[in-house]
């Protein structure tokens, strides 16, 4: 069931987008805004509330990689795994990161469910390979090193704030 809070930032994104499949994506980050995710339950309330088919909505989560349709972890970490990343170490990378997070493969999540690796196609920032996304913020020309202490600076952040 959506929250009064939900139905409230939907009733005001409909206002604003009143053709209800531009307005899908955007309807579907509101509730993982809240959630961190979205559940089948959620999925099913968001496209009776917006009026959009269960199926089309489904194809929207799916499209869009920054949509999750299973639980992440506080900070999800797009490693990026096309053609110049993989060129330019991707590898080491990767096994840097799993090691770190304590993860036997990606996808995977940590154990206190902190951080959620996921693989991505192209970020954007092939001249600058290997590259991650944490969150909203790129990192570029990793190293097995500098990815050990981004995971290590996130994590002290967010211990410093609790
Ligand atoms: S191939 Fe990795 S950013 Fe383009």
């Amino acid at each position: 069931m959506l929250t009064h809070e939900e139905t409230a930032e939907l009733t005001g994104l409909l206002d604003e987008s009143p053709r209800r499949e531009e307005a899908a994506a955007e309807a579907l980050r509101i509730v993982q805004r809240r959630r961190g995710w979205i559940s089948d339950e959620a999925l099913h309330d968001v496209a009776g509330f917006i009026g959009v088919a269960e199926a089309s909505l489904e194809a929207v989560a799916t499209f869009y990689n920054r949509l999750y349709r299973k639980p992440v972890g506080r900070h999800v970490i797009f490693l990026c795994d096309s053609v110049s990343c993989w060129i330019m170490g991707f590898g080491q990378v990767r096994e840097r990161l799993l090691a770190k997070l304590g993860l036997a493969s990606m996808p995977g999540t940590t154990a206190d469910n902190m951080f959620t690796l996921l693989p991505a196609t192209c970020l954007g920032a092939c001249d600058r390979a290997p590259v991650m996304m944490v969150d909203d913020e790129l990192y570029v020309d990793l190293t097995p090193e500098k990815v050990e202490e981004i995971v290590e600076k996130i994590r002290m952040k967010d211990e410093s704030s609790y």
